[in-house]
């Protein structure tokens, strides 16, 4: 499973890539807003700068023509950006119309299977169901990434999961063995897959003992 950021946060992005597991980013209009944004043609490029992988930006308008116009303007600010289109009927003409084009679509706001499997055959080339989202509602988002993943499997679709909406380090676990192609995670939720007390403790001790003989030698 690879792992994107999802964030617009620029620092951030940054410290993963050099971390050198970061393969992708995602990005939303309320995480754009979140940092403060205005230009969001600016941030998004600064983050192709920066990630060599594919980098979500969403179209923020409603209405076929209206985010057809938008997301083919979106498509060319980089090679590497794939546009954010909503899983609504609408998005899914926009989605068929693009990818006949050859632009890479990221459908976004999947919480159905039913959706999942309609993005695949208008040839999203990402779809992206909101597993904590549907937590917070009750539902087991995880169970959608499982059912998203027995369908394609069963018929050999090319469009690729992302896990997203992940809320804690435990989900990317589950979407590992759940077998999803991606997760995409914030920030603060990759520094606590690395962190473990017991590596800390572990490795403060190692090197005071280190310390300890050196001195004594
Ligand atoms: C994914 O592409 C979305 O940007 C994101 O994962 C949504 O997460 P949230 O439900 O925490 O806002």
């Amino acid at each position: 499973m690879r792992i994107f950021l999802d964030t617009a946060n620029i620092e951030q992005i940054r410290q993963g890539v050099k971390w050198g597991i970061v393969s992708g980013v995602t990005t939303n209009p309320t995480l754009v807003a979140q940092e403060g944004v205005k230009d969001y043609q600016f941030v998004v490029q600064e983050i192709c700068s920066i990630v060599d992988g594919p980098v979500s930006a969403e179209v923020v308008v409603e209405g076929v023509e209206n985010m057809l116009s938008q997301a083919r303007s979106i498509a060319e600010w980089h090679p590497n950006v794939a546009v954010k289109i909503p899983a609504t009927p609408d998005g899914l003409e926009v989605t068929s119309k693009l990818a006949r084009d050859g632009i890479k679509v990221n459908m976004t706001l999947c919480f159905s299977a039913n959706q999942a499997l309609l993005a695949a055959l208008a040839g999203a080339a990402f779809v992206s169901p909101f597993v904590g989202r549907l937590d917070d509602i009750g539902q087991d988002g995880m169970a959608l990434v499982k059912s998203i993943m027995d369908i394609y499997g069963e018929y050999g679709f090319e469009t690729e999961v992302i896990a997203a909406s992940i809320r804690h380090p435990l989900h990317c676990v589950a979407a590992a063995q759940a077998g999803a192609d991606i997760a995409t995670v914030p920030f603060k939720v990759l520094e606590q897959m690395i962190k473990h007390p017991l590596t800390e403790t572990g490795n403060a001790r190692f090197l005071a003992d280190w310390h300890r003989v050196s001195r004594q030698g």
